[in-house]
């Protein structure tokens, strides 16, 4: 079989199978891609993810939700909410993503990842083509009146510290590729506002 001998890792050699990420892509009929939902604990990103996703499923695409609380329980279970532990948290998702790609599978992420550099080395690792980054835009107010977990209420009490929006910073997205006010829309909206942007693009066939 093939192989790539790697510059700075000398004993490492990556492996090249037969079957191609195109294949997979050609057996599925349609491309595979990233959804890459950023915003504030409380915006909706989960809500929206699981819309999305049936939203495909019903159209037999092969779609799966990463979602923070999940990979957070399983996969990143050593990692905290420090500024360090939050970028490799994206770091390994990201790679997950690009994996779950790889396979043929559209993958739609969900996790606050509140740093644009974060966000930025995720996009180079899935790859510029494969994802589509949108930004789910909810106001502080608003989500702290939601307050669905009672995550704010405990934030601002002081019970959890580094927390998204209350004592942990959130770098809004300055260019995302869909930015959906869900202060304002409803998520019916935001999901014609996918499917159509999906759509134009040719990433659903
Ligand atoms: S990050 O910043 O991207 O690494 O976060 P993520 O992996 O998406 O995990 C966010 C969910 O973890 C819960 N939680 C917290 N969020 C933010 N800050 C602190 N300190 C925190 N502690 C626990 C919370 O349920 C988040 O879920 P969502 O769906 O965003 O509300």
């Amino acid at each position: 079989s093939m192989f790539i001998k790697r510059q700075n890792e000398p004993h490492l050699f990556k492996q090249i199978g037969k079957i191609t990420r195109k294949d997979r892509e050609e057996l599925n009929d349609n491309p595979s891609f990233t959804l890459w939902l950023t915003g504030l604990s409380g915006s909706g990103k989960s809500t929206l993810a699981s819309e999305v996703e049936s939203w495909l499923f019903e159209q037999n695409r092969r779609v799966y939700v990463l979602d923070g609380d999940n990979t957070r329980l399983g996969i990143n279970s050593d990692l905290s909410f420090s500024d360090e532990d939050r970028t490799e948290n994206i770091r390994r998702v990201a790679e997950i993503c690009k994996l779950f790609n790889d396979a043929g599978t559209i993958v739609i992420a969900s996790f606050i990842s509140p740093f644009i550099n974060d966000r930025i080395v995720a996009r180079n690792l899935i790859g510029e083509d494969s994802f589509i980054e949108i930004f789910v835009d909810s106001s502080i107010e608003t989500c702290q009146k939601r307050d669905v977990k009672g995550l704010y209420k405990l934030a601002l009490d002081g019970k959890i510290k580094n927390f998204t929006g209350v004592s942990s910073p959130y770098q809004p997205p300055v260019n995302s590729d869909i930015h959906l006010s869900t202060d304002q829309m409803s998520v019916s909206e935001c999901l014609n506002t996918i499917a159509e942007y999906l759509t134009s693009n040719h990433l659903i066939r």
